[in-house]
Formats: structure tokens, C-alpha cells, sequence
């Protein structure tokens, strides 16, 4: 089986992305062989400052080494180093009909988040239909932003195959419900947009500052609390062992328990939590030959595989013998 997912380098890792597809995939790798990749393309639609771009892409490809995804047996790599991702773009666009992209809630939103309204914004699913179909993934772990994307790389694929013949694997989406919409410090989904992120490797203090700056409702310190409706405790349970959430839990529910107190805890989590993660990440970030070396051998195990399917493609559609 095939697993693969990509993520835009438009900023730093949060635990959102943590836990709705970076550990997905780390998890994902035991299970079947795992295609990680740097979405650039993608982030051009809405990051146009070249020098930091190329920072954002250093930056996370360190980030995913560090939180698990194996360079040595997954495929790790950034989507432009395989620059034929964006012909069979070109050869999936010539088969998707408007009305499908018309139908995209995340080309309406992003623009009235005033991202500009360019083509590449609007065709930004054919491109992700691409970076998919060209590895002939299975599945693909995502959180529930992108379910309708993957929906649309679906509906391309079923179109081409109808036109060229049995080609393109059909993917499945893999969402985990409890995963689907991780709650930032104001209750809303946790987004880089929102301005609202607990960032994974964010310095001791600061992610100490944004942790107690979680919203929380005004029921005082003595009167018992249902932590269900407390994003403190809702994130808390998604690292602490399940003996360790079911103590907060009860401290709620008893009283005498705050707020305060729960986002200690919920630091002191984090911070026990990522300790590795964040140690790996420091030693990456000293030795960049080794993270050249990551990106120039995984895009040549990337590009060996895609090519395949890109051949046959080409040899589909008449544009080869
Ligand atoms: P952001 O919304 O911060 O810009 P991205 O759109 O880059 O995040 O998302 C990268 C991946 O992380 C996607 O698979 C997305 O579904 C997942 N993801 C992002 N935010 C969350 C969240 N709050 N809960 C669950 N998954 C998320
Ligand atoms: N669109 C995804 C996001 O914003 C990133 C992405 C690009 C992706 N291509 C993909 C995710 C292919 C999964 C599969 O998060």
C-alpha cells in the first residue's frame, strides 16, 4: 500500500499539523511505504517572498526528519525537485471540467482571506490531483480541510481512466474524526491563518506564553468544569497516556481545579511530549550537507517512480509513441 501526503512550507509546524497528518504519516510508515513531500508549488499561490520560501522549505523538510518521517524508508521530498509533477498537471487540467473547482470551499475561503485570487489559486487541486495520481497513492492522510480535495483528485481520476483507459489509481482519504479539527488558542480551528497556532518547535518560553493564552470560559477556580468543552483539556488528552487525561477529567468534573492550572499541565505535556523531537531538531539544523543530501536523494527516489506513471500517461494521450 501507498500512503502519501504533502504540506505547504507557508510557515511553522503546529500541533495541528501534528496531530492531523505529520504523526498520521510517521504512524503511516510501519504500514505501507510512505511519500511525504514539501508542497512549494502550492505554497506559491499564497507566499511570494523568494528568500523566505526557500528558508520555509529547509526549515520543514528538518521539521519532518525530526518528528519521525525516515528519510532512509519513506520517499521525503520537495514537490518542484520533481518538476514533471506539474505536466501531468497540465494533462489532468485538459480533463477536469470547471464546475469542479467552482465547487472548492478552499479556493472561496482563501480568497476572502484575501489571498489574491490568481489561476494557480483556482487550479491549486488539479496540481494536488497530481502530486497523487502520480505516485498511484492508496491513501491519503489528511485533516478535514483537504477531505474535499482529495474528493476532486477522485473525481479526475475515475474522468481520465474513463477517456485513456485503467491508468491512474483512485486514492482514499484518511481522516481520523478525532483528528479532523484540532482547536487553536481561540477555540477555532487551529490555522497559520487564524493566527491562532501552538507551533511544535516554538522556544520553550514563547510556546509557554501561548499555552496559558488558550480562551477559556469564566467558570471560577471552585466550580467543577465539563472538560469536553475545554480545548485545554481536548488537547491535553491527545498527548497525555489515557491514565493522565482521565486524572485531569476527574479534577474538572471535582472543582477546585483551573484553568490555570490545566494549561501548566498542558505545557509541562508539550514540552515532555516533543523533548526528542526537539533535540533531533537542533542537531538537523547544524548539519545542512546532510539535509542537501536527504533532498537530493529523495527527490531521485521520487522522481524514479513518478516518471513510471508519467511515461504511460504520455503514451495515453498520444503526446509519445
Ligand atoms: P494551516 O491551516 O495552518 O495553513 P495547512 O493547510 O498547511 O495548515 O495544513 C497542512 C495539513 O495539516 C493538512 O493535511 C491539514 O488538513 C492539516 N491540518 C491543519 N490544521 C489542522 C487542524 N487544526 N486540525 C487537524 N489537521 C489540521
Ligand atoms: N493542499 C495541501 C494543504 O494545503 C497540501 C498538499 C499538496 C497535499 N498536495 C498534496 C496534501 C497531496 C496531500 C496530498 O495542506
Amino acid at each position: 500500500m501507498r500512503i502519501l501526503s504533502g504540506i505547504q512550507p507557508s510557515g511553522k509546524l503546529h500541533i495541528g499539523n501534528y496531530l492531523g497528518m505529520i504523526r498520521p504519516m510517521v504512524q503511516a510508515q510501519a504500514e505501507g511505504e510512505l511519500f511525504c513531500f514539501i508542497a512549494d508549488l502550492h505554497s506559491l499561490t499564497s507566499l511570494f517572498d523568494g528568500a523566505r520560501m526557500r528558508e520555509n522549505i529547509n526549515d520543514a523538510l528538518a521539521d519532518l526528519i525530526a518528528l519521525g518521517i525516515d528519510p532512509d524508508k519513506s520517499y521525503v521530498y520537495v514537490q518542484s525537485d520533481v518538476p514533471e509533477v506539474t505536466e501531468l498537471t497540465w494533462y489532468l487540467n485538459c480533463v477536469t471540467p470547471i464546475a469542479l473547482l467552482q465547487r472548492c470551499h478552499s479556493y472561496k475561503d482563501k480568497v476572502a482571506r484575501n489571498i489574491p485570487a490568481s489561476n494557480g489559486l483556482f487550479s491549486y487541486p488539479v496540481l494536488m490531483a497530481a502530486d497523487i495520481l502520480m505516485y498511484s497513492a492508496n491513501v491519503v492522510p489528511v485533516g478535514q480541510d483537504q477531505k474535499q480535495h482529495v474528493e476532486v483528485t477522485r473525481d479526475i481520476a475515475i474522468k481520465f481512466n474513463q477517456i485513456y483507459g485503467e491508468i491512474l489509481t483512485i486514492p482514499e482519504p484518511r481522516i481520523k474524526e478525532e483528528l479532523a479539527v484540532i482547536p487553536g488558542t481561540d477555540g477555532q480551528k487551529m490555522s497559520k491563518s487564524y493566527g491562532n497556532t501552538i507551533d511544535i518547535f516554538a522556544p520553550e518560553k514563547e510556546l509557554k506564553k501561548t499555552v496559558m493564552s488558550i480562551v477559556t470560559d469564566s467558570t471560577p477556580v471552585e466550580a467543577p468544569k465539563n472538560p469536553e468543552h475545554s480545548s485545554v483539556y481536548l488537547l491535553y488528552r491527545l498527548f497525555a497516556p489515557h491514565e493522565k487525561a482521565q486524572e485531569m477529567a476527574t479534577r474538572m468534573y471535582a472543582g477546585g481545579y483551573g484553568y490555570g492550572d490545566a494549561k501548566k499541565e498542558l505545557f509541562s505535556m508539550l514540552m515532555e511530549y516533543f523533548r526528542p523531537y526537539r533535540e533531533k531538531r537542533e542537531k538537523l539544523a547544524a548539519d545542512t550537507g546532510y539535509l542537501d543530501e536527504v533532498r537530493k536523494k529523495g527527490a531521485e527516489k521520487a522522481r524514479g517512480v513518478g516518471m513510471q506513471l508519467l511515461e504511460k500517461v504520455r503514451v495515453a494521450v498520444g503526446v509519445r509513441g
